[in-house]
This record gives C-alpha cells, structure tokens and sequence, in this order.
C-alpha cells in the first residue's frame, strides 16, 4: 500500500540524496512523503494536526499495514510539538501549511535544531509564499545556502564553520 499524497517522483528523489539520521516531517497528511523518509532514516517525527484533511485513520492504517517501526506519529502542530521532539534532527522535510506566515515560522523553528531543511512546494505559483519565506530566509542567515532543488522541493543547507 503507498499511502496518497502530493509528492512526485522527481522529489522523492530529491529527498532520497538528502534524508539521513534522527528526521523531522512537518506536514504528513496520508504519509506519502513518510514512505519515502522512513526507508532512508533512522527515525522519523511525523508532526501533523491532521485537521486539514482527515487524514489520521489512513495515515496508522499504512503504518500498521506496513509495519513501519520507525516512525513516531505526533498529531499537533509543528508549532505546539516542541516539547514532544527531540532538540536536534540531522535532516527536516517541511510541507505544512503553505501560507508564507506559517512557512516562515516553520522554517525557522527547524533551523534552530536542525543543518540540513527540505521544503515542499518552492516555486508552485500557488504558493508563493513558500519562495518568499525561503528567499528571505537565505538572505537574513549567510551561514544557509540552498544547495539542491528538485522538483518542487528546495534543499537548504548550513556551512559548517570550525
Ligand atoms: C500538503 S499536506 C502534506 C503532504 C505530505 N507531506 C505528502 O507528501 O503526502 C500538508 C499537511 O500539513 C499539515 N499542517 C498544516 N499546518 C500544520 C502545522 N502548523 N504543523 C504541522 N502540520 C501542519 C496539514 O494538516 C496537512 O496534512
């Protein structure tokens, strides 16, 4: 069973020569994207309300029907899950809300605890506030760099100083 979801070939790719270690996954819905994450990854946090779609009951149901042991489901927002996550990740997939408020926050919320950010949805001109956010973003920290686009998904990295 491959769960639904948004995410194409080309970006599951992209994740694919990314994802790595102790992972973080803001916005799951079904689990499209987890069932790409979860063969790469050691563990991987699945934060969704699952408000916007009812996606919950398929999103256990691939799970368990699947028997994927590495995941850890967290049903809230990115946004009210910090005491239930760990402080760091090695890499994050953001694919939340996608209004430019909501992405900005995302964004730098995981950059606090994590070197190495995917985001959903970059250049869809649907959601232009997923660039903006991005742009911004690059532009107020020099120590980032976007270092990988495929897809739809933008790959955000930071310089390791010595
Ligand atoms: C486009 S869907 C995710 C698709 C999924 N990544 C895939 O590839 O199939 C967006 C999801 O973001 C979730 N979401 C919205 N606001 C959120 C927030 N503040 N924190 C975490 N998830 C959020 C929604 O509930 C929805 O399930």
């Amino acid at each position: 069973m491959t769960p639904e979801g948004w995410l194409t070939e080309p970006e599951a790719a992209t994740l694919r020569r990314h994802a790595k270690g102790r992972c973080l996954e803001v916005g799951t819905a079904y689990g499209r994207s987890a069932s790409v994450l979860a063969p790469l990854v050691d563990t991987l946090w699945c934060v969704d309300p699952h408000d916007t779609f009812d996606t919950w009951g398929e999103f256990l149901r691939w799970l368990t029907e699947a028997d994927v042991r590495n995941v850890i489901p967290i049903r809230a927002k990115f946004e009210d899950a910090t005491g239930l996550l760990p402080s760091g990740f090695d890499f994050a997939f953001i694919d939340g809300c996608h209004k430019y408020e909501s992405v900005r926050s995302d964004l730098t919320r995981a950059a606090m605890g994590c070197p190495l950010i995917a985001l959903h949805d970059f250049g869809y001109v649907a959601y232009p506030g997923v660039r903006q956010a991005v742009e911004e973003f690059l532009a107020a920290n020099p120590k980032w760099s976007m270092v990988d686009q495929g897809g739809m998904i933008a790959v955000l990295k930071r310089k390791i100083t010595l």
